[in-house]
């Protein structure tokens, strides 16, 4: 089975930040987590991080990742003390790979867009080639400042046997016209390799060690056009960075409208890769789906909403609403204006919104909440109604308390809940009502000051008027 090299020793100082290049988020993931993530499919054997600057933080960050996604594989790290380039950082895996029999894939920490269809094909044309190396390359419209590859016919009638590669600043004007760039990602016969890492040298402009040397002794070697050129895009600065969003972004609102999804604006949402939408959703502009969420079918989310790390069922709708945390069940309303957050569970058929704030409460099947309430801490059956302005008073200034409400009740408008507190079953509030003790079942509670009527009453003039 294949082994894995991670490039990811540099410091990335264009991205002028403390944090190392590959840890910056994209989205969800950092850089490196998902070129983690892309070569699960391919289940290596083993994977290595080759680290340097800021090894340990790099180390901590990637472990601890390992640790809480199922990526299959442990990583191992190998650390660069200097980075004295490319091929210096491959030849820290030769203590490690001694007798190693098969294929090494390289790839690249800062090219986070890279599809694992496409690692997969490089492996399987290695393969089925019997290259002692195979390079993915693209055809770039700006190649600048990328290695150029040539190449010639082979047996294949493709254009793909290798000749040379040249570093951008070794070319000459003519040789620059080639827009055929190497991608710095490889897969290598390992045994053919470990022969030739020792013999590279830096007798080159940059005095580094090149990986790209030690391709020339390697034959056969064939190179791979990638089909997207997008996915070896490379992040060095914020810009790119951005950019590489960007494309992140168009690939997941494609893969979405591909499976049902309407967006009405695509460019005015954002959805993390981690995101799964039901088909015939709406999503409406200016929507974004953060984390872990799922949206059921035939939903419509936003205009305006947030909703981050939460499961939405079939026929929900969100409008200019924020939910993190928490959980919808099908054919809900939520919002305009509502914020669901801290686990807030919200049945079937419900509607919470016109400004109402739920945290950390269950709200059951047919409930509904529909203006200017806070529920905190709260149980709520079914078939409740919680009038306009009913507050769970759940926090004394030091502890939470709960608030249970039974079904089929109803609290009026204006009515505060004292908790910790038991309301019953089909139990009435009045409105304008303080309830600081349980009422029980088939109850009417009233909880106010008794209105008092002073007839011919009037407001004393001052003497001067
Ligand atoms: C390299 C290729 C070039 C290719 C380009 C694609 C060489 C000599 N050239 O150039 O043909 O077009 O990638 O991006 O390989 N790294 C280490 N340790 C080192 C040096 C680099 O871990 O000592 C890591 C970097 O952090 C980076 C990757 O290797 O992730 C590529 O290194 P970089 O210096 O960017 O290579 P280029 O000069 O761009
Ligand atoms: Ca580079």
């Amino acid at each position: 089975m294949v082994a894995v090299a991670i490039l990811a020793a540099g410091r990335g100082t264009r991205m002028k930040s403390s944090l190392p290049k590959v840890l910056h988020p994209l989205g969800s993931k950092s850089l490196v987590e998902r070129v983690l993530d892309s070569v699960a499919d391919i289940k290596p054997s083993r994977v290595f991080a080759i680290v340097g600057y800021e090894a340990g933080r790099v180390r901590t960050a990637l472990t601890d990742y390992a640790t809480t996604h199922d990526l299959g594989y442990e990583v191992e790290f190998v650390e660069q003390t200097e980075q004295l380039g490319t091929g210096h950082a491959v030849q820290q895996l030769l203590p490690h790979l001694e007798g190693f029999g098969e294929e090494l894939l390289v790839l690249n920490g800062d090219v986070p867009l890279l599809r694992p269809a496409t690692i997969a094909q490089l492996l399987e044309t290695h393969r089925s080639r019997g290259n002692g190396a195979t390079i993915l390359t693209a055809q770039l419209p700006d190649p600048t400042g990328y290695g150029r590859v040539f190449c010639v016919q082979s047996e294949t009638g493709e254009n793909d046997k290798f000749e040379s590669i040249i570093e951008h600043r070794d070319c000459t004007p003519e040789q620059r016209q080639n827009a055929r760039i190497n991608a710095g990602i490889y897969c290598f016969d390992w045994p053919k390799l470990e022969k030739v890492l020792p013999t590279l040298n830096t007798n080159n402009d940059q005095g580094e060690y090149y990986i790209t040397d030690a391709v020339n002794y390697l034959s056969p070697v064939t190179a791979m056009d990638v089909s997207d050129y997008q996915e070896i895009f490379g992040i060095n600065d914020r810009v790119q960075l951005a950019n590489a969003y960007g494309m992140l972004q168009q690939r997941k609102r494609e893969e979405l409208m591909r499976a049902g999804v309407l967006l009405i604006d695509p460019a005015s949402v954002t959805i993390d890769d981690s995101v799964t939408v039901g088909a015939e959703t709406v999503i409406e502009p200016q929507t974004h789906l953060r984390g872990s969420t799922t949206i059921g079918a035939n939903c419509r989310i936003g205009p305006g909403s947030l909703i981050e790390n939460s499961a939405i069922g079939d026929g929900v709708t969100a409008m200019y609403s924020v939910i993190s945390d928490s959980s919808v069940a099908d054919s809900s309303r939520i919002g305009p204006y509502a914020h669901l957050r801290g686990e807030a569970e919200i049945g079937a058929n419900c509607r919470i919104g016109n400004f109402v704030e739920v945290k950390q409460s269950t709200i059951g099947d047919r409930t509904n909440a529909a203006h200017l309430s806070y529920l905190g801490n709260a149980t709520l059956g079914e078939k409740v109604n919680i009038g306009a302005g009913t507050i769970t008073a759940n926090y004394d200034g030091a502890n939470k308390h709960p608030t249970t409400i039974g079904d089929g009740s109803k609290t009026g408008s204006n009515s505060v809940l004292v908790a910790p507190i038991e309301i019953g079953k089909n139990v009435t509030i009045a409105a304008g009502s303080t309830i600081t003790k349980d009422v029980e079942d088939d109850t009417l509670a009233i909880g106010r000051a008794r209105q008092s009527v002073r007839k011919g009453w009037k407001l004393k003039s001052k003497p001067s008027e």
